[in-house]
């Protein structure tokens, strides 16, 4: 069987579903220094799930808030713009998340715990090294491997002979991933987040996800995102099929300037993190 072109994978992409105008709206108006709160709660109450996530977060007890938050201008002044924005991301990728990925040997809601992990992680790691934008780290967190979702199809048509090479030729799942499909799911990750319009910083973390070192417009976001996903694997969360092949990038730890020792300390931190099923609501 023949390789994917790159035409064929472009017109996979295309096949993908688009996002909501609202959602891209939304991402505009959040980014927009000169947007009102007015002009976002316009936007946010014409999507009534994601309104009504936008009130439970701001009255959770995360934010302990003495009185109720009972608008979503309230809610907005409170949470903050990028706090709605990744909400408003991470609401309408939820679904593309939750579902079964044989290819991956992911069962339903495996890949989105995975990647709620992924995402609550890189947001401690942001906050841990001062990065100035924490919601957008964890949003990379989320979208890391979103192109499993298109490949799914195509990885579980080919397993055995991925999981042949895997076993036979000592490569990674990656690798042969590659290899075999003529794509990887950070390629095609990268290529759905382009035609979502996403960053270009944002882009770049998800194609470079397991090689840091690859990165050039926002190295250190991109090595959240490894590091943060090498901590979601060792704590075998979702592993699916391709867990334990994943290696740490020295580039990435150099990068945020840490060593084992310091990994050692944020890998327990996550894992308290993790177990406290309020972090889940954010
Ligand atoms: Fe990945």
């Amino acid at each position: 069987m023949e390789k994917l072109s790159l035409d064929q994978l472009l017109l996979m992409v295309k096949d993908m579903p688009v996002l909501p105008e609202s959602i891209h709206q939304i991402l505009r108006l959040t980014e927009d220094p000169d947007s009102t709160v007015q002009d976002i709660e316009r936007e946010i109450l014409k999507d009534q799930s994601l309104a009504s996530k936008v009130l439970r977060l701001a009255n959770s007890a995360y934010y302990g808030y003495p009185r109720k938050i009972g608008t979503i201008s309230e809610a907005t002044i409170l949470l903050g713009f990028q706090a709605i924005r990744s909400l408003t991301l991470a609401s309408s990728v939820n679904k593309l998340l939750i579902q079964e990925l044989p290819g991956y040997g992911l069962k339903k809601y495996e890949l989105w715990r995975q990647s709620q992990s992924c995402a609550i992680v890189s947001r401690m790691i942001a906050r841990k090294i001062k990065f100035k934008n924490p919601e957008l780290a964890y949003v990379a967190g989320l979208l890391h491997d979103i192109g499993k979702v298109i490949l799914n199809h195509y990885v579980a048509k080919r397993y055995q002979e991925i999981m042949e090479k895997v076993k036979n030729e000592n490569k990674s799942f990656l690798e042969a991933e590659r290899e075999i499909l003529g794509f990887d799911h950070s390629q095609v990750g990268a290529k759905l987040a382009e035609k979502w319009n996403f960053p270009p910083e944002l882009v770049e973390a998800i194609a470079y996800h397991h090689v840091p070192e690859n990165a050039s417009i926002l190295p250190v976001l991109v090595s959240i995102v490894h590091i943060a996903d090498v901590i979601v694997m060792f704590m075998g969360i979702g592993m699916g099929a391709d867990g334990m092949a994943y290696l740490v990038s020295d580039f990435a730890l150099q990068t945020l300037q840490i060593d084992e020792v310091q990994l050692q300390q944020w890998i327990s931190e996550a894992a308290d993190l993790l177990s406290d099923s309020r972090s889940f609501d954010i």
